[in-house]
């Protein structure tokens, strides 16, 4: 019994020190600051705010050529009237109140993602030393049906300026439910069209499961959490909150009706 105890008491130190988060004044504002933030944001998406960000709702880009290689691909073509839809539409199903709890965990879903357009490609993709050619003319229609993001992250001092913040304990789980390849290549018939739509469905499917596990460390934890926590080190909680305050306020004042 008593070593029990022990063991509970050594567990409850062990979780307290894994998570030291001393909060910065103005912390009880944080969620509220970042939710305002985020609807104004919503918000503005189908007009664009100039100069920085462009009309987002729909996403819509007439032509765009492109021409890359490397010793093992050889890829130019072009995508014409690309419009993706929905990318405003989410819904945030979840946050946790920060000042609270001193975690950000948040729960959102896109329920659609439309992406339409053509595409021409021409070229070679090496494969195990082969070269294999490349000659596509696609209608491009997909959709990713609820999309989901689930993470949480909290804040710490920064460790550069006591005064600062910084991320940790980031985690992120991405979702989806199902996506929609309706795809249609004008150079092949109709079997190899419906075989390709499942096949890159599977493919596209199988790996989101396989990269799911890597997701948070990888992407998150090594290329995005460093850059923000460099932007972070010398902007405290108070001035982060006004900041979210102030930029929401420019946005909603711009009363979007698109
Ligand atoms: C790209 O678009 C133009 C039309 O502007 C077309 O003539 C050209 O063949 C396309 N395809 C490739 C692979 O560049
Ligand atoms: C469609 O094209 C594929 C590949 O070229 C061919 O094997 C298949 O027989 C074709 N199917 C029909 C119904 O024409
Ligand atoms: C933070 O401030 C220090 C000292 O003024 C400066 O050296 C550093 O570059 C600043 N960091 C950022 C990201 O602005
Ligand atoms: C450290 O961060 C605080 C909070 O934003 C800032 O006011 C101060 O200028 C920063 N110190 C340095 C040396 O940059």
């Amino acid at each position: 019994m008593a070593s029990q105890l022990f063991l509970v008491a050594l567990l409850g130190i062990a979780l307290v020190s894994a998570t030291p988060v001393p909060q910065q004044a103005a912390s009880a504002k944080f969620s509220s600051a970042m939710t305002q933030y985020i609807q104004a944001f919503k918000s503005i998406m189908p007009c664009g705010y100039a100069p920085d960000i462009p009309v987002l709702a729909p996403i819509v880009n007439p032509f765009y050529a492109f021409d890359c290689s490397s010793d093992d691909y050889n890829l130019k073509g072009n995508v014409s009237n690309i419009r993706i839809e929905g990318l405003n539409n989410f819904q945030i199903l979840s946050a946790s109140d920060y000042g609270t709890t001193g975690e950000a965990a948040y729960d959102v879903i896109f329920p659609k993602i439309q992406i339409l357009g053509s595409s021409e490609i021409e070229g070679f993709v090496n494969i195990a030393g082969v070269p294999l050619p490349i000659r596509q003319r696609d209608l491009i229609n997909e959709a990713f049906v609820d999309l989901r993001f689930v993470g949480s992250y909290s804040f710490a001092n920064s460790l550069t300026n006591s005064s600062g913040l910084r991320i940790v304990d980031f985690k992120l789980a991405i979702y989806l439910a199902d996506i929609q390849l309706d795809n249609w290549n004008t150079l092949w018939n109709i079997s190899t069209n419906n075989f390709w739509n499942r096949w890159s469905k599977t493919l596209i499917s199988l790996g989101l499961q396989e990269i799911q596990p890597k997701i948070t460390d990888s992407l998150y934890q090594n290329l995005l959490v460093p850059k923000i926590n460099e932007m972070l080190a010398n902007v405290s909680m108070e001035e982060l909150v006004n900041y979210f305050q102030s930029q929401a306020q420019l946005w909603e004042n711009a009363h979007c009706q698109a």
